[in-house]
């Protein structure tokens, strides 16, 4: 301690900064922390309020800096330093062996060539610039995607929130990697498995079409105009190529990956250097099995030429160096029957179609359904039943359609897919609202939709009851224990819910009036199961308010805003009677959400549920968030980068003062907040006569 408070601030500042900079490598590069999530953010707010204190010490690499500013209107083009090639592809054996030919045709006879091994990765490419800094330093200084390979377009500031990319290489570190100041890397952006669910579950929760897969949602996300959601999807980056402006760095691809790891980039660890084409295929082969368990997609393998000496005689054709290919995995593909189509019921009574196909291995797993979407997919691949068709499955979503198959040994099918026009489950007629593509069911009584409902409730995240699964609800709800998801019978016989019973319950509300003996009544529960079930219920009673507006399942009203709304209106009474704009005083709720929310709150339905439920002693409240009030009922619009402040801070600041940040300007804007390179916003406000702060102006404006 002694010897900390005899350093200068800026020595403070360097030696957190350098701390901060190890521990995120251990954490995110090496897999292998040492600080526990509360030790580091105890540096790091350290190192905050030191910057906070000495906004002139503040640089773009320090640890604190990587949320910054938005872009301003979409991204600048760039043009590539060297253009960013594709690689050609090879799919068997043959077409790998007649590469290697083609190499040792390109380089003398006596001459033996190693190959690299590297995994393919599923993401999108992408060129990172690094710059000399003050002391010996590299910088990072710019991020570019691939584009159309000559020109990408610069992704900096997402880049920058990507954990696994160091906004900084030490001098010593460089040296040990033997590399200078300025190089660029190349690499691949992929969004983990998990990340990917995640943000489909979060897309979905709130009304959103999911991601295809994690290729599309990492592409998407990088381009996406805000840094802190980009910073909350968990993109990795991982290097594989490394450049330099004149004479090449290293003389092995090997050592250049050896080199940017050393350098404290993230490079794949399953990289192997080999003699020959059988080593290779070797590789492919236990390459297929990793990727069952890896956290990322992957879809081959790349094969490179190890020698930079070599790759440079070898060159380029037009589009791609002649020294590597890429080995695709055979598509995880099939073609089967489609024997039938089923229609599913959701929560919120959105009809789906399903594809029933003749049990298929794809990839080592039995596929035996596969979605169609809605009616307009049917249409668009003019699918009948009968037909053969050729099914995907990527990453984990859905297996897919892909298309129908015809030919001698494929005969088409013969019998049309009618989209039903009354619910299958409950016969009320379907609904289908001008510009939306899905059919629903708008009974709120029917069966489907209150098994959703309480699947729903019952959920993970939500109130959490563990014993309350499908063939449970099933059963509640007087089906038999097998009609899981009202699927199967439903469908195939074309008639309604094989109710076998009454039900036991009818909504929500009444698993809290569930009773011992009423539980042991049902196949397969004895008094055991029947206890444990109700001590879950009663437990979920305390779940608090945001768990139970995010289980009522409003449209467009996921984890986050239940959050906020139960902190702004503390409890489910006022929530109810909220008005929209009552409703879009909160935080991140736009006129959509809060559109939503009105709607669920007229339909008496729902009223009687919450009265319900606060009769049965849910725990309705919240802890109110104390906001002050000096900036009540006045609108904020940022522009431009502020000194000292980053976006999120500054916007954290304005809304704990009770005020609201808003992304555009108009009359009702109180004042508009604009630091370097402020952009239209602060030409509309000065047009607006609508008051401008910089920083200084804003913090003075919060000390009121
Ligand atoms: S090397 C000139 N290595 O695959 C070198 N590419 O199909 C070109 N990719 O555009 C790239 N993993 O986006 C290389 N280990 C790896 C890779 C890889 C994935 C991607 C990359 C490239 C595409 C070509």
């Amino acid at each position: 301690m002694s010897t900390k408070s005899q350093l200068s601030p800026d020595q403070q500042i360097e030696a957190l900064r350098e701390d901060l900079r190890h521990h995120e490598h251990l954490y995110y590069v090496l897999d292998a922390p040492e600080w526990t999530d509360a030790q580091y953010d105890a540096r790091m707010n350290e190192l905050r309020n030191l910057e906070d204190a000495h906004p002139e010490l503040v640089t773009p690499d320090s640890p604190t800096q990587r949320v910054g500013g938005k872009p301003k209107e979409g991204f600048a083009k760039v043009a590539h330093s060297r253009p960013m090639l594709s690689l050609e592809n090879a799919y068997n054996e043959a077409e790998l062996r007649s590469w290697a030919d083609r190499v040792a045709g390109g380089l003398k006879a006596s001459e033996t060539v190693k190959y690299v091994c590297e995994l393919k990765l599923d993401g999108l490419s992408l060129a990172l610039q690094y710059a000399a800094g003050k002391n010996g330093e590299a910088v990072l200084q710019s991020g570019v995607t691939r584009g159309d390979g000559s020109v990408g377009e610069d992704v900096t500031t997402n880049v920058r929130t990507i954990r696994s990319v160091p906004l900084h290489i030490s001098a010593a570190k460089l040296r040990s990697a033997g590399l200078p100041q300025q190089f660029e890397v190349r690499g691949e952006v992929v969004l983990p498995q998990k990340a990917f669910e995640k943000m489909n579950a979060e897309r979905e929760a709130v009304g959103m079409a999911p991601a295809a897969n994690p290729r599309n949602a990492a592409a998407g996300t990088i381009r996406t105009l805000e840094p802190n959601v980009v910073a909350q999807r968990r993109l990795e980056y991982f290097a594989y190529f490394l450049l330099s402006a004149g004479e090449p760095l290293l003389r092995e691809q090997s050592a250049a990956l050896e080199a940017l790891r050393k350098a404290g980039l993230l490079v794949n660890p399953h990289a192997r250097t080999v003699n020959d084409i059988d080593a290779v295929l070797k590789f492919i082969v236990e390459a297929e099995e990793l990727r069952e368990k890896l956290p990322y997609e992957i879809d081959g393998i790349v094969i490179k030429v190890d020698a930079v000496a070599q790759q440079t005689r070898l060159g380029f054709t037009g589009k791609a160096p002649r020294w590597a290919i890429a080995y695709k995995f055979p598509a995880r593909a099939a073609i089967t029957k489609l024997e039938n189509v089923l229609f599913q019921v959701g929560r919120t009574g959105k009809v789906t179609p399903v594809a029933a196909l003749a049990p298929v291995n794809i990839g080592g797993t039995t596929v035996k359904r596969a979605t169609l979407h809605n009616p307009d997919e049917i249409e668009r691949l003019g699918v009948r039943i009968g037909d053969y068709v050729s099914v995907e499955r990527g990453g984990d979503v859905i297996p897919k359609i892909t298309e129908v198959v015809e030919d001698k040994l494929h005969p088409r099918g013969t019998k049309d897919i009618v989209f039903p026009s009354a619910c299958p489950v409950c016969e009320s007629e379907l609904v289908r609202v001008e510009g939306e593509v899905d059919w629903r069911c708008v009974n709120a009584s029917c069966p489907a939709r209150v098994s959703g409902e309480l699947l729903h409730w019952a959920s993970r995240g939500v109130m959490n009851i563990e014993g309350l699964g499908e063939s449970m609800v099933a059963q509640l709800l007087g089906q038999s224990a097998d009609a899981v998801g009202n699927e199967e019978e439903v469908i195939e016989d074309g008639a309604s819910a094989a109710v076998i019973r009454e039900p036991i319950i009818r909504s929500i509300a009444d698993l809290y009036r569930l009773t011992q003996d009423q539980l042991v009544s049902l196949d397969r529960v004895g008094k055991k199961t029947a206890d444990a079930l109700l001590a879950q219920i009663e437990r979920s009673k305390h779940a608090g308010l945001a768990r139970v507006i995010v289980g009522l399942g409003i449209r467009f009203v996921g984890e986050r805003t239940a959050q906020l709304l139960a902190e702004h209106f503390g409890d489910i009474d006022t929530l109810r009677k909220a008005k929209a704009e009552d409703l879009e005083a909160v935080n991140e709720v736009g006129p959509r959400v809060a559109e939503a929310i009105v709607d669920f709150f007229g339909v008496e339905k729902n009223v009687a549920l919450v009265k319900d439920l606060q009769q049965l002693g849910l725990k309705l409240t919240a802890e109110k968030k104390i906001v002050g009030t000096q900036l009540a009922d006045q609108t904020f619009v940022l522009t431009g980068t502020l000194p000292n402040l980053t976006r999120d801070d500054a916007k954290e600041r304005i809304e704990a003062a009770g005020g609201k940040v808003s992304g555009s300007v108009s009359k009702k804007t109180s004042y508009v907040v604009a630091g370097d390179e402020a952009g239209s916003k602060l030409d509309k406000a000065q047009q607006l006569g609508v008051r401008i702060l910089d920083e200084a102006g804003l913090l003075a404006l919060l000390a009121e």
